[in-house]
């Protein structure tokens, strides 16, 4: 005690003692920190733009509040996202619909329940929800995602604006007359395009390449048809430090080109320009959460490696297996020790790929230890399974140096509730 590793200042060792392990916390005062800075980097500096959470990352009834009330929009990439927002207050008119396969059951909630913007990903979903719209006499707006054509540097499986993607309408489509059609449809506003070029990218260039080709494309819907846009969505994909990676960059490094961009194209071109949106998910959340996990074993294989063993693994963090993620890790009860032991901290299910971190270097831990894996608030909770019936962790929001139950920990009960 006195010595633990502090999460914002909670002693983890405590947390885990209290609220059992494994277990996700998450800084309220970190999102907060980022929502802040969102505020003074992009919408109080640059007129006319907005910052949507893109709640993919992290989705809780307390993190839907928060984002409340810190005057942020969110996204929602299904019927189950918009129900948590709305069920959490959010107003509806600040949500923005995704999907490359939305249900016609998704599409009517969406329009029911009053969505301010559905990003409509090809021809068929904009003539379903046309038709939607007009049997319920309503008129959502809507944008067109478009795959600009741009590889950005991150794992192929969060690459998503590459020419070869599930995701979106072709440059030539819009251009050609997917545009047109919407431009002539009673029952949709169309307000202009969204890219989202992938996630976790460390540099601003390939955001940068996509603002130049979707304000082309936009210049040539000018000229052809007259559309001049309302809104240009330019998605999330703002890239934070886990072990290998640089620290994660201010909002600036990536917003400051793309504005520079747009202004320029708009000044040249005589027009007001349209409102501009960013949707930061992992930059929001992924530095402001840890996972707290008890050590279940330690050994030294016939090969000679290291094993520490825990008492979660890929179901609450499913991340190393699928993306090769790299994390920091920390004994909470040595934070300072020295790290003279190169351990793989492996989960325990029957599967030889649940490791959380390969060869991490650690101090000698032993049964009844706890580990704190960082950076584990984006795509960890949100991405859980229930694999090998381990039970979702709890979530302890963290604020002012006070911890409160912020999801209650699945149950052996939860988990056969709806076998029949
Ligand atoms: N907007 C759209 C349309 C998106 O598809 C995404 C993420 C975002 C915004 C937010 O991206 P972010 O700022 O968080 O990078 N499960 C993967 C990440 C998948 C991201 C999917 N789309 C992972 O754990 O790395």
């Amino acid at each position: 005690m006195g010595n633990n590793f502090e999460f914002y200042g909670c002693d983890a060792a405590e947390l885990a003692r209290e609220y059992g392990t494994p277990l996700y916390v998450i800084s309220n005062d970190a999102v907060r920190a980022r929502c802040r800075e969102l505020r003074e980097s992009f919408t109080d500096r640059y007129e006319n733009t907005r910052a949507v959470y893109a709640c993919k990352a992290f989705l809780t009834q307390e993190i839907c509040r928060i984002m409340k009330s810190e005057g942020m929009g969110m996204d929602a990439v299904s019927g189950g996202e918009i129900y948590a927002e709305v069920k959490a207050g959010m107003d509806p008119g600040m949500l923005v619909f995704h999907g490359n396969s939305k249900t016609k059951a998704e599409l009517i909630q969406a329009v029911e329940t009053g969505v301010g913007t559905i990003v409509v990903d090809n021809m068929s979903e904009l003539e379903l929800l046309n038709e939607i719209a007009l049997e319920k006499g309503a008129k959502p707006g809507i944008l067109f995602r478009v795959a600009p054509g741009v590889d950005s540097h991150t794992h192929s499986y969060i690459s998503t604006g590459q020419l070869d993607s599930k995701f979106g309408f072709s440059i030539e489509e819009v251009e050609n007359h997917a545009a047109k059609a919407a431009m002539d449809m009673e029952g949709v506003d169309f307000r202009g395009l969204h890219f989202h070029i992938g996630s976790q990218l460390h540099e601003n260039d390939t955001h940068v390449m996509a603002v130049k080709i979707v304000l082309e494309l936009l210049g040539r819907l000018r000229d052809k048809y007259g559309f001049k846009a309302a809104e240009l969505n330019c998605g999330g994909g703002f890239g934070v430090h886990y072990k290998d990676d640089p620290e994660t960059p201010g909002i600036s490094m990536f917003v400051d080109p793309m504005m520079a961009e747009i202004d320029s194209f708009y000044e040249k071109l005589g027009d007001e320009r349209p409102m501009v949106t960013i949707e930061p998910g992992r930059w929001i959340i992924s530095d402001a959460g840890i996972t707290i996990y008890e050590v279940g074993s330690v050994k030294v294989n016939g090969a000679g490696k290291t094993y520490v063993g825990v008492d979660g693994g890929m179901p609450d963090n499913p991340r190393t297996a699928l993306y090769q993620a790299s994390y920091e890790v920390v004994v909470v009860e040595k934070p300072d020790a020295p790290k003279d032991v190169r351990a793989t901290i492996a989960g325990k299910c029957c599967e030889s790929g649940d490791i959380i971190i390969y060869d991490a270097d650690i101090p000698a831990v032993e049964r009844g230890d706890h580990l704190a894996v960082l950076s584990t608030g984006a795509y960890n909770y949100s991405m859980a399974s229930n694999y090998n019936r381990l039970c979702r962790p709890a979530v302890v929001a963290v604020e002012n140096g006070e911890a409160h139950l912020s999801v209650r920990r699945e149950t052996y009960e939860d988990m056969i509730s709806r076998d029949l």
